[in-house]
């Protein structure tokens, strides 16, 4: 029990020290790039795709896809079907597409028993699961032109995962079921959706989205992590422009985090109530599968896009650091705000929220709930758990009886 403890912790130890580097982005960086390049490995792709390693296991039928992005990204999906099924090219089976969050990837849906992940649930209830992997993570490690090894590979923020990786995956789903899909997105997942909903985008060819966790606003994140964020931008935000420079793979990240934090358990354990709220109701025998899997990898932009995100109070674009730079890529000096408020009123949405989420503080979720006020009523469901924090929603024992069920209703529906 102490020793899963100990590995539990040593995941959530890795978000405080990545903001160590979203702090000090030069000299953390500076000072750790000799000892990470002797020590590892470049991140590489995975010899097994998540089917093997994650589904196939359980019983259930899992097919591996390539999806590739306009700016030329090749993402990791998987598809899968109730164990007695068949895959259908233009089934009666509704398609769900499942969308992780940061520094995570497909495998963390899939920690849990079968009874209690969420894709095996869905399909045991007759959806055609998707499973999407957002760039950079190691089932979407491919690119046309780039590998991980070079800077513009990781030259992308949220703007990208929603402008670039939801289409993708949507218009791809809708090409191989003929059927138009639903859409569940958990933390960045939901970062993505209501990004491009805000534009008048996706929203036309999926039937509903369910957003987990949601997080457009992060300015009243009260914990220290808001805190250290906020402040992170304090420092030259010029000298961050160069930021595609920063070769940061996850797996190096990874495994700096973990000297450094393997050093601290005592910090860990704050640091895990502070990152994610106090989450009810995980398993900790499952942990370590989960610790050995995740976190997965991200680029520096998206964790400076995300920063930024909680230090301005405002959902917008990446902030390009100075009025020049952002005329040059927006046509105007300060970095575009996505508006909620435009967001098509009579398009289905389901938005469960936990009060003990660290990430999602009740605070911005009502801002956020603000924006959608003049949604129709009766295509907006709300839903508000009590003692839930911000990883119970996918890896919570209850979370099937207190969400999914909620959620299943909801998608039935339409
Ligand atoms: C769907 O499948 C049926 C057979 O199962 C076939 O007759 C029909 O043409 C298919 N429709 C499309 C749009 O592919
Ligand atoms: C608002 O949504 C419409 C479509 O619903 C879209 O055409 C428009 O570009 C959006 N406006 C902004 C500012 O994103
Ligand atoms: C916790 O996870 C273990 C390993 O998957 C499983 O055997 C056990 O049933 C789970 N506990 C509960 C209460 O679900």
């Amino acid at each position: 029990m102490a020793s899963s403890l100990i590995t539990f912790l040593r995941w959530f130890l890795t978000v405080p020290a990545l903001l160590v580097l979203v702090v000090q982005p030069y000299p953390a960086y500076a000072s750790s790039r000799g000892a990470l390049t002797q020590v590892l490995p470049h991140g590489s792709a995975p010899t097994e795709g998540l089917c093997k390693t994650s589904v196939h296991r359980h019983g259930y039928k899992c097919q591996e896809f390539k999806v590739r992005t306009s700016d030329r990204y090749i993402l990791g999906m998987q598809r899968i079907q109730a164990p007695n099924t068949k895959f259908k090219c233009n089934g009666t089976r509704i398609p769900v597409i499942l969308q992780h969050g940061v520094l995570m990837d497909g495998q963390g849906w899939f920690v849990n028993t079968p009874s209690q992940s969420l894709p095996l649930v869905l399909a045991d209830n007759g959806f055609d699961v998707w499973i999407a992997n957002s760039r950079g993570t190691r089932y979407s490690s491919q690119h046309d032109i780039f590998n991980p090894t070079d800077p513009e590979f990781w030259d992308w923020s949220w703007d990208e995962l929603a402008s670039e990786d939801l289409p993708a995956f949507v218009n791809f789903v809708s090409t191989q079921t003929k059927q138009k899909p639903h859409y569940i997105g958990h933390s960045q997942g939901t970062i993505m959706a209501l990004a491009a909903f805000s534009e008048g985008k996706v929203y036309d060819k999926l039937r509903s989205a369910v957003l987990l966790s949601p997080v457009a606003y992060l300015h009243h994140i009260t914990t220290v992590f808001g805190q250290v964020l906020a402040k992170s931008f304090l420092a030259d935000i010029g000298s961050l422009i160069g930021l595609a420079e920063f070769d940061l793979q996850g797996f190096q990240l990874k495994q700096y985090f973990q000297t450094i934090c393997s050093n601290n358990h005592f910090n860990c354990y704050d640091a895990v109530t502070l990152v994610t709220g106090n989450n009810c109701c995980l398993n900790s025998t499952t942990m370590p599968e989960w610790l050995n899997n995740q976190p997965a990898p991200s680029s520096m932009k998206n964790m400076v896009h995300l920063s930024q995100t909680v230090r301005g109070g405002v959902f917008a674009k990446y902030d390009y650091g100075s009025p020049n730079a952002n005329k040059a890529k927006y046509g105007q000096e300060i970095a575009p705000c996505y508006n909620l408020a435009n967001i098509t009123k009579s398009f289905p949405l389901f938005i469960s929220h936990g009060a003990l989420d660290a990430l999602s503080d009740p605070v911005d979720v009502d801002l956020l709930m603000d924006q959608l006020k003049s949604h129709d009523g009766d295509k907006l469901t709300f839903q508000f758990v009590k003692n839930y924090a911000h990883l119970d929603f996918i890896l919570g024992m209850t979370a099937n009886e207190v969400v999914w069920k909620p959620v299943m209703a909801f998608l039935k529906r339409y």
